[in-house]
């Protein structure tokens, strides 16, 4: 696709050059990759069609302008002015020889559009531009950490399109898709940001709305707008500079995959080193703690056996629930689990489809400010500008912006009355900066 419309621009410049020359030129500056061959094959004889009357006219035959291979394997040249791709995504087992050739931006997970991303820019020349459709998961997750940080070096984003499909213009829905141009060569500074309305597989309406500006650490998720209205949010949010671990807290999973130790669910409590086990059901949606077990196979205790004492929690904490969609009316779902309810116990076990925010230090916040503070709408906003997924990670909590302590006064102070919700909001709002 991306082929057919290149070679016809190329061909509208070259409109008053003899067409032997224009045919020569589109031939030895245009290059696609495809692994199905037959893919290929296709989109070559579609060139072919477009180019036919040119061919005819220069008495030449078509040159050969898709190659059937590997993108992975092509030795690339820093030959190309522009690179376009719509990348194939998700997980991949590279090779050994793969792994260290593109190291570069791996971190854990190699996914196939990151991989991709890489090669674009080797093929790309200085001062030349990448043009990707891809996932936006990379903006933020944890496993594109290496991926940021060589874009924020080698080739920074200059603009980043947020496409808004209707359901059906692209096979998959639950992946947000972005629009992006990287420049090779560039010094990082801010990227223009469009949202584009796509009704049809030929109309899309664009909507410019403000740019968004890298970390200063590439390597942390790039918060950016994914709708207009969040743009002003964002822009203060840039200039904020605390993080959970200045709280004193770091975040981590549940440790207990629980059909990995299917024998030691309980129905019952009592006996020996038998606790409650908390699964992501107990973070009720209004962000109360609520014992309860009530999925398929879910059971409400647990028994430790010799050796398992590293599932033990025994501190308080608060429970953040790991996967929530956009479509949700929160993604960030969170409740403290009780310190009475922990006491009263001996300690609980924490499924793995939970978050455990935890203090390392003496904490400098109470983890119940910590729950409110989640569990408003103002930092609910920034979460989804940060995260397009479905996954709500320890990686991106601990990356989330939040008010200095300094500022906190007013929040621990309605907290602790157990204040109204909507008042607790509103001051959430105000910490970030929102007229209220
Ligand atoms: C999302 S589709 C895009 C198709 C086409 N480029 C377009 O934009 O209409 C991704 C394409 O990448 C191809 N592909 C997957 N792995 C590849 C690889 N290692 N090298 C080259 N092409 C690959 C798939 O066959 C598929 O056609």
């Amino acid at each position: 696709m991306f082929l057919m419309d290149a070679a016809l621009r190329m061909r509208e410049t070259m409109r008053n050059s003899a067409p032997a020359f224009a045919l020569a030129q589109i031939g030895s500056r245009l290059l696609g990759f495809e692994l199905d061959p037959y893919a290929a094959a296709l989109t070559q004889t579609a060139l072919e069609i477009l180019l036919s009357d040119l061919a005819e006219a220069a008495g030449r035959s078509i040159p050969k302008m898709v190659r059937a291979c590997d993108t992975l394997e092509e030795p690339p040249e820093e030959i190309f002015d522009l690179v376009i791709g719509n990348p194939p995504y998700g997980r991949v087992a590279l090779t050994a020889e793969q792994r260290n050739r593109y190291g570069r931006s791996l971190y854990g997970h190699a996914n196939l559009y990151g991989v991709f991303t890489d090669v674009a820019l080797r093929w790309t020349k200085p001062k030349g531009l990448v043009a990707y459709l891809t996932p936006a998961s990379f903006l933020a997750g944890q496993y594109y950490a290496a991926l940021r940080g060589l874009l924020a070096r080698e080739a920074p984003p200059v603009a980043i399109d947020f496409v808004h499909a209707r359901r059906g213009v692209f096979e998959d829905v639950l992946q947000e898709t972005m629009l992006a141009v990287y420049r090779k060569g560039e010094s990082a500074s801010r990227a223009q940001i469009h949202y584009l309305h796509v009704s049809n597989e030929r109309e899309a309406d664009i909507i410019r709305n403000g740019t968004v500006g890298l970390p200063a650490e590439p390597k942390a998720p790039w918060l950016a707008p994914r709708d207009p209205q969040h743009s002003a949010l964002i822009s203060r949010v840039e200039g904020m500079n605390s993080r959970l671990a200045d709280w004193g807290y770091s975040v981590s999973t549940g440790p207990l995959v629980w059909n990995r130790f299917k024998s030691q669910l309980r129905d019952k409590a009592g006996g020996k080193n038998v606790h409650p086990l908390i699964w992501a059901e107990s973070v009720a949606a209004d962000g109360r703690f609520v014992f309860r077990a009530q999925k398929r196979n879910h059971t409400p205790y647990f028994k430790l056996e010799r050796g398992d004492a590293w599932l033990l929690v025994e501190e308080p904490c608060v429970l953040v629930q790991r996967t929530t969609a956009k479509e949700q009316a929160r993604r960030l779902i969170a409740a403290e689990l009780p310190h009475e309810f922990v006491q009263e116990h001996g300690g609980v076990i924490v499924e793995n489809h939970l978050n455990m925010v935890r203090a390392t230090v003496e904490a400098k916040v109470p983890p119940s400010v910590i729950a409110a503070l989640f569990n408003s709408r103002v930092v609910d906003e920034v979460f989804r500008c940060m995260n397009g997924s479905v996954a709500v990670s320890a990686f991106e909590l601990e990356a989330l912006p939040l008010p200095d302590i300094a500022q906190l006064k007013t929040l621990k102070r309605l907290v602790a009355q157990s204040a109204d919700r909507a008042l607790i909001d509103e001051e959430c709002s105000r910490l970030y900066g929102e007229a209220v």
